[in-house]
């Protein structure tokens, strides 16, 4: 499991990150699903694919603690990001954010940048060089905010996803 110092995430913002467990959240996390699968697909998430995506996230959580975190203002949960390891061949892993997401009436104040700062460094702790992940082609506020961020076009590994919407991914390096 690797080791991120949670407390010097803090700074003078207010913002901490930390590990979360979602079902002390479930309304936010839910909420947040919604919001972003609807930037995303152009359509209301459907149960079944909510779950799944729960699920993911709890059997993420039980893997490694430290990949499943929300961001938190004075004990009120603001964001959250779900981080994950793969592999292009069997010596080759590179990190994965599976979901990025604040709460509409904290956005432009940071907190997206600290969850990727955050992200830095703890694929850093795995010895990763990259991390990567897919946002929907419509979602320009938030490709506009991954570029600002650092991340950059690979569009050999776009995917066509859900209602023919293409993902476009984008890649960190560290
Ligand atoms: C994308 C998201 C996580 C960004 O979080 P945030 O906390 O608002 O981002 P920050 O405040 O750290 O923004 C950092 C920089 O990114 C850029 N940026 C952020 N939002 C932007 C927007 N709506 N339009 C243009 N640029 C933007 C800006 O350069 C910004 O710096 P500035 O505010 O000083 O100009 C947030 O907007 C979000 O949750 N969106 C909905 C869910 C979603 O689409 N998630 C990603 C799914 S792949």
């Amino acid at each position: 499991m690797p080791y991120v110092d949670i407390e010097s995430s803090k700074e003078k913002s207010g913002i901490l990150i930390k590990p979360l467990n979602i079902d002390d959240r479930l309304d936010f996390i839910v909420a947040a699903h919604h919001e972003t699968f609807r930037l995303t697909f152009l359509s209301d998430i459907e149960d079944e694919f909510l779950e799944n995506e729960l699920t993911r996230t709890r059997a993420d959580s039980v893997s490694d603690n430290n990949s499943v975190v929300g961001a938190f203002i004075e004990n009120e949960i603001v964001g959250h990001a779900v981080l994950e390891t793969r592999s292009r061949k069997v010596d080759e892993q590179f990190g994965w954010i599976h979901f990025y997401y604040v709460a509409p009436q904290f956005r432009r104040h940071g907190v997206g940048l600290k969850l990727v700062s955050y992200s830095t460094e703890y694929f850093k702790a795995l010895g990763m060089k990259e991390y990567c992940l897919r946002t929907g082609e419509h979602n320009e506020s938030t490709i506009a905010f991954y570029l600002s961020a650092g991340f950059y076009r690979v569009p050999e590994g776009d995917e066509t996803g859900l209602n023919g919407v293409k993902e476009l991914m984008m890649s960190f390096d560290i």
